[in-house]
Parts: structure tokens; C-alpha cells; sequence
């Protein structure tokens, strides 16, 4: 199934604007990984932050990127979440400052 079209352009933005992040995406299945963020954005949006659900994917996200795994620095975070809502603020025509906060 084709993922939103958001989620296109955020891994494109994210890719392009971020040469080491390019780097760590060389070799994936980019289809794969579209449709492995939007799940996990699913997850994210449908449980509450504090519901054993979220927080057992937090916690499986915590572990494939930390140091010992994929070993993403803390400051490529803010660029992705940067990313995200400059994705969803080009494909959303209800997109404000709550949908921001949020
Ligand atoms: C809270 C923010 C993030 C979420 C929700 C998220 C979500 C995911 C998910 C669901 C996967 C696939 C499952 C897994 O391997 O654990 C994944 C893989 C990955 N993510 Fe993230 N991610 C986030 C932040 C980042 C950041 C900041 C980077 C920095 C470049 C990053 C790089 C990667 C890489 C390199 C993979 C593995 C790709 C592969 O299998 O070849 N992620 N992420």
C-alpha cells in the first residue's frame, strides 16, 4: 500500500538536507522504511503517549537507535522532528500552530 505522501517528502527533506543522515540510508529498502514510519506515527497518534502500547514502541525505537545499535547522535532528533512538521505543514491544509505543538 502506498504511504501518504507526506511521509514521502519527509524522507526526501530529511535524506537531502543531511549528508550523514543520507549515509545511514544508503543501503535501505526505502519502500519498507516509508511504511515502517508511518506504523509507528500510527501507534504514536492512536494510543496515549503513557499506554503500555506507546510505550513499549518507544522503547523498541529507544533500543534500534541507541549507541549500541544504530547509533543516532541527539541532535539529528531535532532535525527529524524539524522534517516532519515542515512535511506536514506542505501536505496538511488544516496544518496550525496546534498540529505544530502537537
Ligand atoms: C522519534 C523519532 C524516530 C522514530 C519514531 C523512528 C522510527 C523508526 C522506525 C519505526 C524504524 C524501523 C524499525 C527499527 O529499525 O527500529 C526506524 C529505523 C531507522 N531509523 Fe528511525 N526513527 C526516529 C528517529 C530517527 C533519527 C533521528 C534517525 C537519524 C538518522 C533515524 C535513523 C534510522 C535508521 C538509520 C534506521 C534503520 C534503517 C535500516 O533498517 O536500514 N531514526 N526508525
Amino acid at each position: 500500500m502506498e504511504t501518504p505522501a507526506f511521509i514521502d517528502s519527509f524522507y526526501t527533506k530529511f535524506i537531502s538536507e543531511n549528508e550523514e543522515v543520507a549515509k545511514m540510508f544508503v543501503n535501505t529498502d526505502m519502500k519498507n522504511q516509508r511504511t515502517m514510519l508511518k506504523n509507528s506515527l500510527m501507534i504514536l497518534m492512536t494510543t496515549s503517549l503513557d499506554s503500555a502500547e506507546s510505550q513499549s514502541h518507544l522503547e523498541m525505537i529507544g533500543k534500534s537507535h541507541s549507541r549500541s545499535n544504530y547509533n543516532i547522535k541527539p541532535e539529528l532528533y531535532d532535525k527529524w522532528l524539524n522534517c516532519l512538521i515542515e512535511s506536514a505543514k506542505l501536505h496538511d491544509e488544516f496544518f496550525d500552530l496546534s498540529s505544530e505543538t502537537a
